[in-house]
C-alpha cells in the first residue's frame, strides 16, 4: 500500500457526494471511491458491478475493493435527476431512457450468488438492482450509466420496474419540478403493462418502507401513493 494513496487521503481526495449509505471521493489519480459510512464491505457490490460489466450493462467498471472502499471509473456528468431539474423539457428522453435501462436488466441473467428478495414469497428469479431512480443515474458521455448496486436482489421484475415509479412518485420535489416528474414517470410507464406495474407496487412499497432510513414523510407519501395508485397508474 503506498502511503497517502490507500485508504482515501482527505487533502488528495475530494468528497463529491454523500449519498444514503456512502460517502464518495473523486481521488487525485480521477478515479473514484465509494466508502460505506457504516462500514459496510465493497467487495459484493464489485463483485455484482464485475458481473454486470461482462452483460454490457452499463456500470462503472471497478478497479477494485478493499474492505468499505470501492474504487471505480469516475462517470463525468450529471445524475438523471439533476438533469431533470436543471432540463425539465428533457423529462420524456429521461423516462424512455430508465424504460431502456429496465430492458436492459430484464436481458441479464441474475447471477445465482445474489440473495433473493423475499424468501418464500411468491417467485421470480431475475436480477432486481431495488433502487433505479433517477439519482442512482449517471448521464455519461457514453451515455446513461447505473450506480448503486448494493441492494441488488433476485426476484421479480415487475417490483423493480414498480420501484422506479414509486421511488420517484414519492420523492419530496420543489413544486416548479413536479410537472417535469410528472411526465417522466408517465412516458416511463407506458413502456410497460400497467396492470403488472400496479400489482408488483405493493410488494414494491413493502422494500421502500422496509429500510429504517424511510422519514415520516416518505412514508406517508408511499402510503397515499398505494391509496391513489389505481388512479395514478391506471391513468
Ligand atoms: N462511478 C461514479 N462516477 C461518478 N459519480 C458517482 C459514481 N458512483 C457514485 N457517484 C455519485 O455518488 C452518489 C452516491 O453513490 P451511490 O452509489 O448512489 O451511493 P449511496 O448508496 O450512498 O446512494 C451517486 O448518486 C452519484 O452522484
Ligand atoms: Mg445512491
Amino acid at each position: 500500500m503506498a502511503s497517502g494513496e490507500w485508504p482515501v487521503d482527505a487533502d488528495r481526495a475530494h468528497l463529491i457526494a454523500s449519498g444514503k449509505d456512502a460517502d464518495v471521493f473523486l481521488r487525485a489519480d480521477g478515479l473514484l471511491v465509494k466508502r460505506s459510512r457504516a462500514g459496510a464491505p465493497a467487495e459484493p457490490e464489485a463483485e455484482l458491478l464485475r458481473y454486470l460489466g461482462r452483460f454490457d450493462v452499463p456500470v462503472p467498471r471497478v478497479v477494485r475493493a478493499e474492505g468499505s472502499e470501492l474504487v471505480m471509473d469516475y462517470v463525468a456528468g450529471p445524475t438523471m435527476a439533476a438533469e431533470l431539474s436543471a432540463h425539465p423539457w428533457r423529462a420524456a428522453g429521461l423516462g424512455r431512457a430508465l424504460a431502456r435501462l429496465h430492458r436492459q436488466l430484464d436481458r441479464v441473467p441474475a447471477p445465482p450468488w445474489l440473495r433473493r428478495l423475499g424468501e418464500g414469497r411468491r417467485g421470480g428469479d431475475r436480477l432486481l438492482h431495488l433502487d433505479l431512480h433517477p439519482g442512482n443515474v449517471l448521464l455519461g458521455p457514453a451515455g446513461p450509466v447505473v450506480v448503486d448496486w448494493a441492494n441488488a436482489a433476485r426476484g421479480e421484475r415487475g417490483v423493480d420496474v414498480a420501484l422506479s415509479w414509486l421511488v420517484l412518485a414519492a420523492a419530496r420535489l420543489r413544486p416548479r419540478h413536479r410537472p417535469a416528474r410528472w411526465t417522466l414517470l408517465h412516458t416511463f410507464l407506458a413502456r410497460f403493462d400497467r396492470a403488472a406495474v400496479r400489482a408488483a407496487l405493493p410488494a414494491a412499497a413493502e422494500v421502500r418502507l422496509s429500510s429504517p432510513d424511510r422519514d415520516p414523510a416518505e412514508r406517508a407519501s408511499v402510503a397515499r401513493l398505494l391509496e391513489r395508485m389505481g388512479e395514478r397508474v391506471a391513468g
